[in-house]
């Protein structure tokens, strides 16, 4: 198997999001990760599904590994950012952080 350069999980439950827009988002990464060119090579990214990541608030919530780098609150728009900066330019959109692991918050 050839390896992947980054893990993005997203959560797809209904605590953090009670309207469910992880499960869109999740689709929608599906999409960028293509256009991006993310899917195969030395750069690609797996993309995976849970039903939490025990925030249960402020969803929806990804989480980026092996940076450690975690969302809240995404949008479309700032999904298409993450993307774009941070798994094809390796750029962490900063002020869309909420958590980092290893870092209490
Ligand atoms: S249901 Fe999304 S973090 Fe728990």
């Amino acid at each position: 198997m050839d390896p992947y350069s980054r893990h993005v999980l997203v959560c797809t439950g209904s605590y953090c999001s009670p309207e469910k827009k992880g499960r869109q988002i999740y689709a929608e990464l599906a999409r960028l990760l293509q256009r991006e060119d993310l899917l195969f090579g030395p750069d690609r990214v797996k993309r995976g599904e849970t039903p939490c990541l025990g925030v249960c608030a402020a969803g929806p919530i990804i989480a980026v590994y092996p940076d450690g780098i975690w969302y809240a609150n995404v949008t479309s728009a700032q999904l298409e950012r993450i993307v774009v900066e941070h798994l094809k330019h390796g750029r962490v959109v900063e002020e869309l952080v909420f958590h980092r692991l290893g870092e209490s918050s």
